[in-house]
């Protein structure tokens, strides 16, 4: 208990000291880290984008509405992430209860074949699949934000939904410090897989502060804005991308763009000590690995055991690891694949898992394997709720950094690289150290497995969270952590978002931990019990909304970078 408590104030003074430094006056942009609303709010990346959302709430969109405008926002205002070159996935939920989920995933063009990244001997070729246009799956962001809107849109109005990141693409808009950094580190990689002059590249070193035009992204969105879905597969945007992979080495072809669809799909659902949890299902790992996560730790009533105590990490690493070891083998595109769904979420298949547990001592990735039933930044992600009770919870990306680095010329848009996200060579570990076999092989119009996992929770069929967040790999964990920070721990959602993170994923069999803030002692103590511990840099930049039992919103956004609350 007074673990528990000491643990609690030191988050408190972290958020204090927090606070002040993201004010700053030399700052460009103010951060609302995090806010108390009335009615509605929005969660993102940005600030500009988060305001644009807003903005469309207040002309009387609703949640999807602003979901549309924050993710184009996001391709001109966050280029490391926010795409329309990319793809993602959205978890609906509307006032009335009704839940879809929409993946708008990239798919493999029709000329991959499973060794398309390996060696005349089968090994992997470096970078082939994470850098330049053959890294590159075929976009399914602009298809899913069309039929989104086609779907939900209150507001009925596609252009105004565009409009604002047009206007930002066109005008310019200030960088951050952060991306200024991000912009100059990548400058060598801009200029090696584009043979033309992106609007990234510059000179001299960007500043915070400078301004950013991109007039081939302008006039990229006034397309899609004019003609809808068909303004990017095909007419002269989808001439760019086949002429761009033309030149250097691509393969998507006109044939892959016009057979490009997004897909609504039904959520994965899991109770949880009295929530429900609803999230994403395949091609991501993010919903069955989460219900799985949270059917293993809930015999083990981590609220008595603490936040934080070694105790309380022990079990949460030991299912994550248990968990991840199924995702290996048994998760992709399950219009491919036949994903057991139901046997991995089975109860008595989830308590075997956990028989071999040994509360004081770590097991080793080496002695598990997946179980049988006879069979760097970046990504972002956004959480919206609406004045109507409507919540929005969307996940989107280019994979890496600026995906692939590669922009399509003339058009003005970075292109991801998605590929790595197939398992390239069985037992291979990706980009994300991830492990994968027969079911994520690279097959032509299949979606490569992803760990993105936007959620919503829900109490007494009433909305109570909308979460998620990037760091591939870590994407799971990090949902998982924040909810159960929540819901176990009690903790305020601001102190649930920014307390240090931790993270497993059965190979390579190591426990890593946010090297900043975590208890000294914890440590410790997950040392003593065998865990190989690893210390790291920021996990995860989650974005999380919470409902009160007043109704009245808490809206927070992750302190580890540019993202920013927004609501009224
Ligand atoms: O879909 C996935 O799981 C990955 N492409 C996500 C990548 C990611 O989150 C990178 N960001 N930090």
């Amino acid at each position: 208990m007074n673990r528990l408590i000491s643990n609690s104030l030191k988050y408190i003074i972290l958020l204090m000291v927090l606070s002040s430094s993201c004010k700053g006056p030399k700052s460009i942009y103010t951060f609302n880290k995090s806010i108390q609303v009335e009615k509605a709010a929005v969660v993102s990346g940005h600030p500009i984008a988060s305001k644009i959302g807003i903005d469309i709430l207040k002309q009387g969109g609703n949640a999807v509405d602003a979901a549309i405008a924050v993710q184009f926002a996001l391709a001109v205002c966050y280029p490391v992430a926010g795409n329309i070159g990319g793809g993602g996935f959205m978890v609906f939920r509307n006032a009335q209860g009704e839940v879809n989920c929409l993946d708008f995933r990239e798919m493999a063009p029709n000329k991959a074949h499973k060794d398309m990244y390996l060696d005349g001997l089968g090994n992997i070729t470096a970078n082939l699949s994470t850098r330049g246009h053959l890294a590159a799956g075929v976009p399914g962001t602009v298809d899913g934000m069309y039929e989104a809107y086609v779907q939900y849109s209150q507001l009925k109005n596609w252009k105004a939904l565009l409009q604002p990141a047009i206007e930002l693409a066109d005008r310019g808009f200030k960088i951050t410090k952060r991306q200024a950094r991000m912009f100059n580190q990548e400058q060598e990689a801009f200029k090696q897989y584009n043979n033309h002059q992106p609007a990234l590249v510059k000179n001299h070193p960007w500043s915070g502060g400078d301004l950013l035009m991109q007039k081939d992204l302008a006039n990229t969105l006034s397309q899609i804005r004019d003609f809808g879905k068909e303004g990017f597969y095909s007419g002269a945007v989808a001439d760019q991308i086949v002429i761009s992979m033309k030149n250097n080495g691509g393969i998507i072809d006109h044939e892959d763009l016009k057979n490009y669809k997004s897909i609504w799909r039904k959520p994965i659902k899991c109770n949880y000590n009295g929530y429900e949890i609803l999230s994403m299902p395949p091609p991501s790992s993010g919903g069955i690995a989460l219900a799985q996560l949270f059917k293993m730790v809930e015999p083990y009533h981590l609220n008595d055991l603490g936040f934080h105590s070694a105790k309380a990490i022990h079990i949460m690493t030991e299912a994550e690891r248990r968990v991840y070891a199924d995702r290996s083998k048994h998760l992709g595109d399950p219009d491919f694949y036949d994903v057991p769904q139901q046997n991995l979420l089975d109860s008595i298949y989830l308590l075997n898992r956990m028989s071999t547990l040994d509360s004081t001592k770590a097991s080793f990735s080496s002695d598990l394997d997946a179980g049988d039933f006879s069979e760097s930044e970046q990504t972002t992600h956004f959480s919206i709720v609406d004045q109507y009770g409507n919540a929005v919870s969307l996940t989107t990306t280019i994979n890496g950094g600026y995906g692939s680095k590669a922009f399509v010329e003339g058009a003005g848009f970075l292109l991801n690289n998605e590929m790595d996200d197939f398992s390239s060579k069985p037992g291979t570990p990706n980009l994300y150290g991830l492990i994968g076999a027969e079911a994520n092989k690279i097959e032509p119009q299949k979606r490569m497995l992803s760990s993105m996992t936007p959620t919503i929770v829900v109490k007494d069929g009433k909305l109570k969270m909308i979460v998620g967040t990037p760091g591939g790999s870590t994407i799971i964990t990090s949902v998982f952590q924040t909810i159960i920070n929540k819901i176990d721990f009690n903790l305020s959602l601001k102190e649930a978002v920014h307390a240090p993170r931790f993270h497993h994923q059965w190979k390579p069999d190591e426990l890593r931990i946010e090297a900043k803030n975590f208890d000294q002692q914890t440590k410790d103590e997950l040392k003593t019990m065998g865990h190989q511990l690893i210390l790291k840099g920021d996990i995860g930049k989650v974005e999380a909304i919470w409902i009160n039992d007043d109704g009245s919103i808490d809206a927070v956004a992750d302190w580890r970078a540019d993202d920013h609350a927004e609501g009224y």
